[in-house]
Parts: structure tokens; C-alpha cells; sequence
């Protein structure tokens, strides 16, 4: 931990990478692992295109129950901690997989969402994207202006990420630390942004309270909860 919360301290540019993980204390499941499912469906078979065309109102349900779960949600104190850094360095880029906005409700100013948010709609037909802050929707599956049936604005498996991506790896590429907190890094092209901030030079600092394929390969692992290593590292004030 000290020496994580020293090459932090020297750091004036610094990337932090999370995933679902940082949201459980928030009472937000997270993919994988036991608590992880619904209905017994893994998000691989929901969250595709094929699913989505297949049966929609099935794919809305899941969003919906997840829809309803994220507005009871509050941000955690790793979601403020990672708003803190934000205000304390000269370079800050918070990359996200996650689509809840927690992060922007704890008060993140810039956050590169990788897989979309889970509060906007895009039509399956026209493309128009629009938010959508109901929950539960009054009838599903959710339908555009123009007739045709509304998808989640989120990015499913086999589809590409946009333009968000390049600036993703761009940030990776010139940070000089790279915080990776509640992922289990097993979704590409997102996992691939670790190796490549590591290439570049930064030092990797790992926050998961479980092993994962990345744990071998960073700097430093701290094993714990989001909600209370954040804190911990980033302490009152980190400015360099
Ligand atoms: P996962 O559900 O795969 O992994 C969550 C990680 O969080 C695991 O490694 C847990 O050990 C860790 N974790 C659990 N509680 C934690 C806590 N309190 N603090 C810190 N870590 C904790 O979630 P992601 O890695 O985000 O994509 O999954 C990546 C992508 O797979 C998601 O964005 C989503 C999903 O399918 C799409 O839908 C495209």
C-alpha cells in the first residue's frame, strides 16, 4: 500500500480503469460470480445483438430489473475517492465499463464510458439516441419516435466500442500510473488497455478483493474492497 500511495503522490498524470466491482458496494450486482446472475442467464446471452433480435422484450427485462436496481443505488466512497483524484491532478482520465453513472453522480466531470450508458436509448432503426431516466419502464420493449423498437444505449459483445476507444488508449498510452479497480478483466478490448499502459511505461496498481488474470502481471495488487482501498490510496488530498 505505501509504496502504491507514493508512486500515486508522484504521479501528474494518472488513468483509472473499473468495472462492476466498484459498484457492488452500492448494492449493484456484478457480472460474474455468484451473485452475478439473473434468472440464470449469463450476460454474454443477453448482452448481444443476436438476443436483443431474437426476443427483445427478454433482453428489456434484464435491463429493466438492472434499470431499477442502479436508481435505488448511491455512490460508494470509491466512486468519491476516484472524484478527488480527478480534482487533485493536472491529468486525470477515469476510463469505465460500467454503465450505472455512478461515477458521474459522485461527481465525475469526464468519464469515458467503454460499454455506453444504461440511461440512454438508441433506435434499432433510425440510430437516434435519447436519454431515458424511467425505471421501471411502463411497457416493454421501449419504442422509438419513429415506430421502430428502442435498444439500451449500451455496447453488446461483438460490437465495437467507437470512438471513446481511441481516446481510451490514448490517456493509457501517457499516464504514468494506471489504477485498475473492480474488474475481472476478462472483456476485450477493455482488458487490453492494462498491457498497454504497462508497455507504455506506467506502473499498474490493482484494487480487487479476488485474484484475476491481471493480478501476475501489475505492479502491485491490493486485495479489498473498492470502497475502502480507494480511500485508503488516494487519501485526503493527493495533489503532486
Ligand atoms: P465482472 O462481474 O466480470 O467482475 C467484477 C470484479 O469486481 C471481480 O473481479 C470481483 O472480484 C470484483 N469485485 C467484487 N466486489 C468488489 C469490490 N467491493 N471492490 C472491488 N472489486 C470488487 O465485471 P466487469 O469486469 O466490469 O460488458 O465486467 C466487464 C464487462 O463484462 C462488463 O462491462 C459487461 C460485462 O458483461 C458488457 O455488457 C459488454
Amino acid at each position: 500500500m505505501e509504496q502504491a500511495r507514493n508512486w500515486l503522490r508522484a504521479a501528474s498524470s494518472v488513468v483509472a480503469l473499473t468495472g462492476a466491482g466498484i459498484s457492488a458496494e452500492s448494492g449493484i450486482p456484478t457480472f460474474r460470480g455468484p451473485s452475478g446472475l439473473w434468472k440464470n442467464f449469463k450476460p454474454e446471452e443477453l448482452a448481444t445483438l443476436q438476443a436483443f433480435a431474437k426476443d427483445p422484450r427478454l433482453v428489456w427485462e434484464w435491463y429493466d430489473w438492472r434499470r431499477s436496481l442502479i436508481a435505488k443505488a448511491e455512490p460508494n466512497a470509491g466512486h468519491r475517492a476516484l472524484t478527488q483524484l480527478e480534482r487533485d491532478k493536472p491529468a486525470f482520465t477515469l476510463i469505465t465499463q460500467n454503465v450505472d453513472g455512478l461515477h458521474e453522480r459522485a461527481g465525475g466531470r469526464k468519464v469515458l464510458k467503454l460499454h455506453g450508458d444504461i440511461w440512454r436509448f438508441q433506435c434499432s432503426e433510425c440510430g437516434r439516441n435519447w436519454p431515458d431516466r424511467r425505471a421501471p419502464l411502463p411497457k416493454l420493449p421501449p419504442h422509438c419516435g419513429c415506430g421502430a423498437i428502442a435498444r439500451p444505449g449500451v455496447v453488446w459483445f461483438g460490437e465495437p466500442l467507437g470512438e471513446v476507444w481511441a481516446e481510451a488508449e490514448h490517456a493509457v498510452r501517457e499516464c504514468q500510473v494506471l489504477l485498475v479497480a473492480g474488474t475481472s478483466a476478462v472483456v476485450y478490448p477493455a482488458a487490453s488497455l492494462v498491457p498497454i499502459a504497462k508497455s507504455a511505461g506506467a506502473r499498474v496498481i490493482e484494487i480487487n478483493p479476488e485474484e484475476t488474470p491481471l493480478s501476475a502481471h501489475v505492479d502491485v495488487s491490493l486485495r479489498g474492497p473498492a470502497g475502502q482501498i480507494l480511500p485508503q490510496l488516494i487519501g485526503e488530498r493527493s495533489a503532486p
